[in-house]
Parts: structure tokens; sequence; C-alpha cells
């Protein structure tokens, strides 16, 4: 048995769920085929530790590492920072200077705290929230994270999370108590949420939402949620943790112009080093002052330094020009192979997180086997691809020709009727639920 794999199984008895993120689980893409553990990763290519060598087509760290993997400035920066120390008893000055270059960045914000995760974030300005406005409820709208705060959105319901990117979770361990604390609302439906501020507008601490994800709102929706937000008194955080700097440069609220009171970021802001923020309007923020929100890692000095060399790389490149560019290109070799070879691929998203499905009762497998088939040719590929400044031309016009082979495979298998047949393993998962 491969290393890869043979580690993957104990991995699975010793540690619950296998890995810390749904999304690696090698069950999410391919079960038993999908390489779970990387040895070394540069720009968008990764060898995993059989020593096989991937471009990674596909989701490219989560989202995490927008300028590709390892980036030369980026690592330079922080290991310089890492020779000097990059932890001790007392605080990193850079983190102060990110938050000055955060702000400059977005105009209407005046103040910053730091973290290190994503959903971590989110916790960290739903409380600073509720403790600015005293109140309890919260209004969401997307996919925000592991916590209590989140999950308890499915307490008593069975699935009100449906729509938000991951359905299907359970509320386990999440205090009973906490039901219909918090209110799932849908993308650019002005009047579920009118329902929403009519019922408990008065008791709202905060609207939390992605500004977009998968496509713009309609026109006014922003506009509309912004201000029957702060007409009851509620604050409007824009959780930007995934298409922020992707759409465009800072978060993609600047892009339709509407402002909220706090905005989350992490991921690609860090690109491949943990580092976060919430950056809000003084007055948004004043319940941070008073509530306790203290971790000792927010303290190290890696985050801010690679924040630091990222911004400065974003600011001379236009990624999101580049990213959107390279989207495009793949979303239409899908489309144009798809066509090809007649199978019902529909390509959707912004082309810097682009996805595709086969509109086909068989999807589930129908996918897995294009992983498997990619996975032949040296790709990390599934349905999502998150472009990143490291994907080239080139490599783009290597995935066209596997995907152009792997196309035609797929077609024939499936009019022969043998998709099932030719997976080597059981087909992905399409949502979170136990593995042993
Ligand atoms: C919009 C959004 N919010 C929050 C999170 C959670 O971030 P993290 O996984 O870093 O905790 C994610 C992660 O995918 C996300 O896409």
């Amino acid at each position: 048995m491969k290393k890869g794999k043979a580690l993957y199984n104990h991995a699975k008895k010793r540690i619950p769920g296998g890995t810390q993120l749904l999304s690696k689980r090698p069950e999410m893409l391919a079960p038993n085929q999908w390489p779970a553990y990387f040895e070394r990763a540069r720009g968008c290519e990764t060898w995993d530790i059989d020593g096989r060598h991937y471009y990674d087509m596909s989701i490219n760290g989560i989202g995490a590492c927008l300028l590709g993997f390892n980036d030369p400035d980026v690592t330079r920066a922080v290991c310089d920072r890492v020779k000097r120390g990059s932890m001790c008893s007392l605080n990193p000055p850079e983190e102060v200077e990110l938050a000055d270059r955060l702000c400059k960045i977005h105009p209407w914000a005046e103040q910053v705290r730091f973290g290190r995760c994503g959903g971590e974030m989110m916790a960290v300005a739903v409380r600073i929230a509720r403790a600015t406005t005293d109140r309890s409820l919260v209004a969401i709208c997307g996919y925000h994270g592991w916590h209590d705060w989140y999950l308890a959105a499915n307490l008593g319901e069975s699935d009100s999370l449906r729509g938000h990117l991951l359905p299907g979770l359970k509320p386990l361990g999440v205090p009973r108590e906490l039901r219909q604390t918090t209110i799932p609302f849908h993308f650019n439906h002005c009047a579920e949420f009118q329902n929403i501020i009519d019922r408990y507008g008065k008791r709202l601490a905060a609207v939390v939402m992605e500004p977009c994800r998968g496509r713009n709102p309609d026109p006014g929706f922003l506009e509309f949620v912004q201000k029957e937000t702060r007409k009851c008194g509620a604050k409007l955080i824009f959780d930007e943790i995934t298409i922020g700097w992707r759409l465009c440069f800072g978060g993609a609220h600047l892009k339709f112009g509407v402002c909220p009171d706090m905005a989350v970021f992490a991921k690609a802001l860090g690109n491949g080093h943990p580092i976060g923020a919430v950056i809000g309007t003084k007055n948004a923020m004043a319940g941070a002052h008073d509530s306790f929100i203290s971790s000792t890692y927010w303290t190290e000095s890696v985050g801010p330094v690679a924040a630091l060399a990222v911004l400065d790389k974003m600011r001379k490149i236009n990624v999101p020009g580049h990213v959107e560019k390279i989207g495009m290109r793949v979303q239409n070799i899908w489309k144009e192979q798809g066509k090809h070879y007649n199978l019902p691929v529909v390509a959707e998203g912004y082309p810097c997180l682009s996805h595709f499905k086969f509109d086909h009762p068989q999807h589930n497998e129908l996918r897995t086997l294009f992983t498997q088939y990619m996975l032949e040719r040296g790709f990390l590929a599934g349905c999502g691809f998150n472009p990143t400044l490291a994907h080239t031309e080139s490599v783009v016009a290597l995935y066209e020709n596997a995907v152009a082979e792997v196309f035609a495979d797929i077609a024939l298998a499936l009019t022969q009727n043998k998709v099932k047949e030719k997976l080597k393993g059981p087909p992905a998962h399409s949502n979170f639920q136990r593995l042993i």
C-alpha cells in the first residue's frame, strides 16, 4: 500500500474525522484515491508523500493561497521574521502597520482586531457586535465557520443552513439554549430579509453575510440590507474570508460600493500563513474595548508579516485580473470540451471561484470519475477551481489536453453505462459525515 494511503487509514483511527478541515478529506473528492498528504508545494504544484507530482487545478489550499503555494516573496519575509524570532513576551509591531494598511484600503474602517483563522474571526466579530449593541440575535446569509453561534441556526430545524454552502450540519454539541439566536436568510431575497427585520429587528445584534460568493448581488440588495440593518440598530458584518482580495483588491464590498460596519478577512490575507482580521468603524468596534477577547498565538509575528508581504505584492500586481482571466479560460475549457463530448457540463460562479457540475442523475459518480482520471494524468482536480497567480497559460494548456482526454473517457463510460464500474473506489462524499 502507498505511504499516503496507509498514513491516512491510521489517521482516521487516531484523529476523529481524519483531517482538521472537511474539504481536505480525500473522501470529499475521490475516496481511496485522492492523495491525503503533501511533502512539498510551490506555485500550483504539489508533491505528495509518495513522491508523485501534481498540478493543482482544484481548491489551491481552499482559497488560502491566492498568490500560489510558498510564494517566494511571502516566504522570504516570513523566514526573515522567524530567524529574528517570531514569538516573545512583547508584541509584534507589524500588526500596527497591518491595521493601518487595512484601514487605508478600506477608508470606512477605523479599527482592527487580529486573530489567525476565518471562523475564529467571525466569532470575534459576532462577539463584538453583541457587546456593542447589548443584543443577542444574529441574522446570517452564507457560510461562516464551525462555531456554536453559527451552527445554532440548525437547532430545532432539520436543516436551516441548506442553501448556505454546507447543508446537513448537525448542531451536535451546540447548547440547545442557543436555539433561535441565529436566523438564516437567502442571498438576494429582500422579502425574506424584511420578515426577519420585522420579527426580530429590535433584538438583532448583527446581520452577517458574504457580500457575494458565486454571483453579484441584485441591484439594490446590499443597499437594502445595509439600510434596514442600520435602521433597526444592528451592525452589518461582511464575511470576506473567501471572496475578499480575489474579486477585487480588498473586500468585494469595495466593488459594490456598499460599506458594512465590520468586515472580516482571513485565508488569502496570509497566503498560507495564519492571519485573520476584523476591521470596523469606531462605533461598531466599541464593544471590543470591554469584551474579553484575547489569545496567546494572536501575538506571534508570522501572520502579520505574511499579510504585509501579501499586500505589498498585491498592490504591485493585478492578482484579481489574473485569476479572472485564468478562471475564465478554465470555465471555457469545461464548456467547450463538455459540448464537444456531449456531456451535460454546466460551468458556474465567478471565474475567480470557478466550478462546474454534471447536470446528470449520476453527478456524484461522474465527478469522482473525473477526479480519478485527472489524478492518473497528474492533476489534482475536482469540480471546483480556485485560480491563483501561479497558474500560467502553459499549465492551463496542459490541463486542457487532460480534460479533453478525460471527458472523452467519461463520455464513453456514460454511453456504455459503465460509470460505476470504472470507479476504483466509492463515489465522493457530498457533505459532512462520520468516517469510521
Ligand atoms: C465565507 C467563509 N467564512 C468563514 C470561513 C471559515 O474560515 P476558516 O476555515 O478559516 O475557519 C470560510 C471557510 O471556507 C468561508 O468560506
